[in-house]
C-alpha cells in the first residue's frame, strides 16, 4: 500500500466540476453514503437522482473492471440531500493497488461538499461464534492492523483544516448508532438481526489464515474486512459523523486444531487409517450472495435512520 497521491488542490477542482454538472439544490448534500459488495442499490431509492460518472470527476480513479461504470449519485434520501458512491466497484480498495490517498479522495470531496454524516456498508467475515452469517453489525470500534504497522491512510502532510494527531476514541457516532437501532425497531426487524461489534481492518486481498483469524479474535475483533477504515479516517479528519454497518457474509475459518499429518500417517502405517475432514475455505461467491440477500434490509435501515435524523 502506498500513501502518496492527490492533494487538496484536486478537491477544489473536483468540486468546481461537480457544481458545473449539478442543479443548485443538490450541490450541498448533508449525508454521504459508501456502499460495499452487493449493497450498492441504495441510490435507486433516491428521489431526483442525478448520476455523474467518476470518469468526469478529476481525482476519481476509474474502474478497471469491464462493464462497470462507477458513478457518484446525488439526490434526496428520506427528504435529505445526499450523495452516494455507487456500483459494485464504488469503493476504491487498497488491495486493487490504489494508493490510500485515492481510496480516501472521494470522502474528502464529499466532506468539502458539506456532508455532516457518512454511512458506510461493507461485507465482513465473522470472528465471533455468536455473530452468525446474515447479521448486520453496527460498528462501535476498530482495530486497524495497517495503522499499527506504518500504513496509516493519513500519513503525509497535514490535510487542510485537519488536526495533525486525530483522536479516534470517538470515531463511531453514538447518535447515529442509536438511530440505526431505532430504525431497526420501527422496521420490525427481529432483535437478532442487528448487533454491535469491533471491525478489524486488514489490507487483503488474501483471506485470513487460521492463525491470523485466531489472532484477530483474541485481539478483540468481532468481524474482519478489507475496506472502510480509510474512509472512516478521512471523514473523522473533517469532523464528519460516521456510521458503519458490516454485513456478516461468512465465518472466518478458524479450525479447532490442526489435522495432524504425522498422526494420520502413523495410523495409516499401523493399518488403522483415520478420516480427517478437509479444511473449509471462504469463497467470494458466498460473500456476494449474502450481500444480495440482505441488501434491502441495509437500504431500509439507512433510509429510515436518515429520516429519523432529519425529523430529530
Ligand atoms: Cl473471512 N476476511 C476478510 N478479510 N474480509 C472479508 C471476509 C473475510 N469475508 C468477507 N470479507
Amino acid at each position: 500500500m502506498t500513501t502518496e497521491g492527490n492533494t487538496a488542490i484536486d478537491v477544489a477542482e473536483s468540486i468546481s466540476v461537480l457544481n458545473g454538472l449539478l442543479p443548485d439544490e443538490l450541490q450541498h448534500p448533508r449525508v454521504g453514503i459508501v456502499c460495499g459488495s452487493g449493497l450498492s442499490g441504495l441510490a435507486e431509492t433516491f428521489a431526483e437522482v442525478h448520476k455523474i460518472p467518476y470518469s468526469q470527476i478529476p481525482g476519481f480513479a476509474t474502474s478497471t473492471v469491464p462493464g462497470h461504470q462507477s458513478t457518484l449519485a446525488f439526490g434526496y434520501l428520506g427528504g435529505v440531500p445526499a450523495v452516494a458512491m455507487l456500483d459494485v466497484v464504488s469503493k476504491f480498495h487498497s488491495y486493487e493497488g490504489y494508493p490510500l490517498s485515492t481510496v480516501i479522495y472521494p470522502i474528502r470531496v464529499m466532506a468539502k461538499l458539506g456532508i455532516k454524516s457518512l454511512f458506510i456498508t461493507n461485507a465482513a467475515g465473522s470472528l465471533n461464534p455468536s455473530i452468525p452469517v446474515g447479521t448486520i453489525v453496527v460498528i462501535h470500534d476498530h482495530l486497524a492492523l495497517p495503522n499499527l504497522t506504518g500504513f496509516n491512510p493519513l500519513l503525509g502532510p497535514v490535510y487542510p483544516s485537519a488536526p495533525r494527531f486525530l483522536p479516534l476514541s470517538n470515531a463511531y457516532s453514538p447518535s447515529l448508532r442509536r438511530l440505526i437501532f431505532l430504525a431497526s425497531h420501527q422496521l420490525s426487524l427481529p432483535p437478532s438481526a442487528l448487533t454491535e461489534g469491533t471491525y478489524a481492518w486488514v489490507s487483503g486481498p488474501t483471506y485470513e489464515t487460521p492463525a491470523e483469524g485466531r489472532f484477530l479474535r483474541n485481539a478483540g475483533a468481532d468481524v474482519v474486512g478489507m475496506s472502510t477504515i480509510p474512509e472512516v479516517l478521512a471523514a473523522r479528519e473533517q469532523g464528519v459523523e460516521v456510521c458503519v454497518l458490516s454485513l456478516v457474509t461468512n465465518f472466518v475459518v478458524i479450525p479447532d486444531g490442526y489435522a495432524s499429518i504425522k498422526e494420520q500417517v502413523e495410523a495409516e502405517l499401523a493399518g488403522k487409517p483415520i478420516k480427517i475432514e478437509e479444511a473449509k475455505t471462504v469463497s467470494h461467491g458466498e460473500v456476494v450472495e449474502v450481500g444480495k440477500q440482505r441488501e434491502e434490509v441495509m437500504k431500509a435501515l439507512i433510509q429510515r435512520a436518515v429520516e429519523l435524523h432529519r425529523t430529530g
